[in-house]
């Protein structure tokens, strides 16, 4: 299921949210890829881009977190690192040439759920945090 990213997960800082807008358009894209049945030279290469917004991402909310001692950076910064350990995993699984339409629902539901609830419960915290500071 796409999520829609709606004003709920705006954390305020611009920087952040743009990140995070471009993260959910490319999730959709790769979503109706999948939907499409399209090949999995492109799956995969929607997946790459996914994991490249990510990175930079995570990079610039520890940057900001660094940059102002934010006090929960390591717990933070741990579900990042979840966050990427996961999505190698996923990286070989989308690259085999055996992949399941249950596996992609799957990944599909872990990237939108997980990027939704890191989002609401993570980054909000972090937003609130910034939001006098920047
Ligand atoms: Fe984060």
């Amino acid at each position: 299921m796409v999520h829609l990213f709606t004003d709920r997960l705006l954390v305020s800082i611009d920087r952040i949210d743009e990140q995070h807008r471009m993260i959910f358009e490319t999730v959709g894209k790769f979503q109706d890829a999948c939907n499409e049945g399209k090949s999995v030279e492109e799956i995969n290469e929607l997946f790459n881009l996914l994991r490249v917004y990510l990175e930079e991402n995570f990079k610039q909310e520890e940057e900001y977190m660094l940059q102002y001692v934010y006090p929960d950076y390591e717990t933070h910064k741990e579900k990042h690192n979840i966050f990427i350990r996961k999505l190698h995993l996923l990286d070989s699984t989308i690259r085999s040439n055996h992949i399941s339409i249950t596996k992609l629902v799957e990944i599909n539901e872990f990237l939108s759920e997980g990027f939704v609830t890191h989002l609401s419960e993570i980054d909000s915290k972090l937003g609130e945090f910034l939001r006098d500071k920047i």
